[in-house]
């Protein structure tokens, strides 16, 4: 540990700190050498542009204004002023990259283009104390930044999010935020999931029913949904344009495009009419690829798109597709047959191919999720997005083509962050994805001759589509979509933000952690509705008494932890933590929860040890006395996660407290869907086990599963118990 790192981990020891000291950067530059002294910004401070670079001043000029409240003046040319702005390509040396230097009395930003320069300023804000993001003036606060000297530069020209607004409409005003928070943090490429089974976002002039039908569910004055008409998505470009963030339009074919089949029913193989689903949910209806209609739409569709987004990549979706529809569609056999193939499936590669063909012709790459590359040939370069297996990348690059890391296990946002009781409902076909996760995702994990262009983050949000409201948000206290994705989205962007930006090599958790902790006082200035940390625990372990002793360390600066050791969650009233260590009779009853402001965490949380019952699989729920009645009612179990593919599964329920208890015929469901139905008449008691098998056949990744069983306590009602399930 150097000694800066001690004072800082002393200081968050304490609970306090020296604004402004330190040097946190998010994502980590390249370099940074700290000199003796700080600047000091005052309503004299100038802030000089280079000629071309006026609106960089300007936006400088206007985040200063909202928060520190000075008219700063802003001039022409860098020689006279305290803030310069120029660029200088040789300079620098790496595209996107800056070099910042803060001295006491001036501060030069240089860009290698208009991308590295607009990074030196995030670099920049970020030295100054945290209310330099708010929108409000700050009263009380020195406006001092420490003298370093800094040179960066991306390790990765694609750093993406991607925002699923089909599924979820949001407004204008959100997307500006979403981009403004990628931008903070250096990433470069929204890319804009508008198309989807459940919605048609984006207006077209050729094709209005697609937003007048396919943008909403439902009809009248409760409709749901929304578009952006192609104003709108001017302003967002033009918005993303300024801060590097590239809006990559995503048109989504041949599956999940159910939204224009809706309007347009011509446009599927069978024609016939559909409703917008108002639930996570996969259409098996494709685009036909047979007909002359439907492939005049495609193209129509694409030119308009190519005209109203200046992006160099257009995203054509390709994820997901089942191929019955085109299995059984005269058109689509005939097309087949007329190009030589031997598979339905053959059929995407060669839409695929002939789609990259025609933008190539426009001056446009194809990018899409990997099925693009994966289901039949496609000779024309392509870009895949790989969110399966990192390694994949391997076989795009021996194709020819390239790929950016969007592994569902790492970078799907739209997985809660832990399973503790309490967490929000978000998606659950894998396990949650932690911080420290994210942060963790392998890129270097593949070969050389890999061309992995860079690494991106998803939020999808199939699981609260438009026509659901929202869950409440107890930790925030809102029930609004907004925070929900923010909730998701925060902090576990700035891991993927370091992921796409640094060298694998030079990660460090404990660094990026500390760095971290510093941000969350920005991400409040910059109003984005992050979860609360849960506190960190430095050393824990067994003593010799059987009892367990703790060591914790806060996850944000300035927070508090509470906490019990008596097995019952903390509360803003439990006992403080001063430091040092706490001991608890078990691992189990002991929770600590971060106390930021009005805000609390969930609580650090060990779940019981259930290893005895290893061999019957994970652990699927419990029961407790008072939810067991007498006669036989349906107990829904919530198996999420649990069933995580096609195969043949068992569950045991195993009594562990109480009398007798009776399970009698069993049923999962998939969503409404009833896929298996087993019979059973067990009565058992603690020391016995009930234990049912079924076959899964028709598994689809995001769609809750549930169990029901028809429980009754016989004779007594003390019963309690634990379910079991495993695949065989
Ligand atoms: C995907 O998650 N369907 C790309
Ligand atoms: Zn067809």
């Amino acid at each position: 540990m150097t000694l800066r790192n001690f004072i800082a981990a002393a200081a968050v020891a304490l609970g306090v700190f020296a604004a402004g000291a330190a040097v946190n950067v998010v994502p980590r530059p390249v370099s940074v050498e700290e000199h003796d002294g700080q600047f000091t910004l005052t309503s004299k401070t100038s802030i000089g542009y280079a000629e071309g670079l006026e609106e960089y001043a300007m936006y400088l000029d206007s985040i200063l204004l909202q928060s520190t409240g000075y008219e700063l003046p802003v001039v022409a040319g860098t020689s006279k002023a305290a803030i310069a702005l120029s660029i200088d390509s040789a300079a620098v040396g790496a595209s996107e990259g800056y070099r910042l230097e803060v001295g006491r009395k001036r501060i030069t930003v240089v860009g290698a283009d208009r991308g590295g320069l607009f990074y030196g300023l995030q670099t920049l804000l970020q030295l100054f104390p945290e209310q330099i993001h708010s929108d409000r003036p700050a009263r009380n606060v020195e406006w001092n930044a420490p003298c370093v000297s800094i040179f960066d530069a991306p390790e990765r020209p694609w750093r993406g999010m991607m925002l699923d607004v089909a599924r979820y409409f949001h407004d204008v005003d959100y997307v500006k935020h979403y981009i403004d928070m990628m931008a903070m943090y250096k990433l470069n490429k929204l890319q804009f999931h508008m198309i989807d089974d459940s919605g048609w976002r984006m207006e077209s002039k050729k094709y209005p029913r697609l937003t007048e039908v396919g943008a909403y569910a439902g009809t009248g004055p409760s409709r749901l949904g929304g578009y952006y008409t192609q104003d709108q998505i001017r302003d967002i470009i033009e918005y993303g344009r300024l801060r590097n963030v590239e809006i990559i339009p995503e048109i989504e074919f041949p599956a999940h495009i159910l939204s224009a089949v809706v309007a347009y029913p011509w446009l599927s193989c069978t024609g016939l009419q559909h409703e917008l689903p108002r639930q996570h949910f996969i259409s098996r209806d494709l685009l036909c690829v047979g007909k002359e209609s439907s492939m005049k739409f495609l193209f129509d569709i694409l030119d308009e798109t190519v005209e109203l987004f200046p992006s160099k990549y257009i995203n054509i979706g390709g994820d997901e597709a089942v191929y019955d529809r085109w299995k059984e569609c005269p058109d689509c056999q005939a097309l087949l047959k007329r190009e030589g193939l031997s598979k339905a499936s053959e059929l995407q590669g060669w839409l695929t191919d002939t789609v990259a063909r025609m933008m190539a012709d426009r001056g446009r790459t194809v990018i899409g999720w990997e099925e693009i590359i994966t289901r039949g040939d496609v000779s024309t370069p392509v870009v895949a997005l790989i969110w399966h297996n990192v390694a994949d990348s391997v076989f795009a690059s021996s194709k020819g083509h390239q790929a950016i890391l969007t592994p569902a296990t790492h970078m799907y946002l739209d997985f809660p962050e832990s399973s503790t009781p309490g967490e929000i409902k978000a998606a659950g076909w894998m396990p949650p994805i932690s911080l420290e996760k994210a942060y963790s995702m392998p890129v270097n994990d593949y070969s050389d001759s890999s061309s992995v262009i860079g690494v991106q983050g998803c939020l999808w949000s199939d699981q609260f589509i438009h026509g659901t409201v929202l869950q409440e948000l107890p930790q925030l206290d809102e029930n609004r979509s907004e925070a929900y994705v923010d909730y998701l989205t925060f902090p576990r962007l700035l891991a993927v933000a370091e992921v796409a930006w640094d060298k694998e090599s030079r990660r460090s958790w404990p660094d990026f952690r500390r760095r971290v902790m510093t941000h969350f006082g920005r991400l409040d200035a910059m109003g984005a509705a992050y979860r609360v940390p849960e506190p960190s625990i430095t050393s824990m372990k067994e003593l010799p008494s059987g009892e367990w002793e703790f060591v914790l360390e806060p996850s944000i600066e300035g927070s508090e932890i509470r906490y019990t050791t008596d097995g019952t969650y903390p509360t803003v009233h439990s006992a403080l933590y001063k430091g040092g260590k706490v001991v608890a009779p078990s691992r189990s009853d002991f929770h600590a929860v971060t106390v930021h402001g009005r805000r609390v965490s969930l609580p650090t949380y060990f779940a019981p040890d259930y290893s005895r019952y290893e061999r019957y699989g994970a652990i699927a729920g419990q029961w407790q006395p008072l939810q067991v009645q007498t006669v036989a009612t349906p107990w829904n179990i919530d198996v999420i996660g649990k069933i995580s593919g096609n195969g043949s599964y068992e569950i045991t329920f195993i009594p562990e407290k109480g009398g007798d208890i009776h399970f009698g015929r069993l049923k999962l469901m998939k969503r409404d869907e009833q896929l298996a139905d087993v019979d059973g008449d067990y009565t058992v008691k603690p020391g016995q086990t009930a234990t049912y098998r079924f076959d899964v056949d028709a598994f689809e990744a995001g769609t809750p599963f549930t169990v029901v069983v028809e429980r009754n306590g016989v004779g007594s009602n003390e019963t309690s118990g634990l379910v079991f399930i495993r695949k065989l």
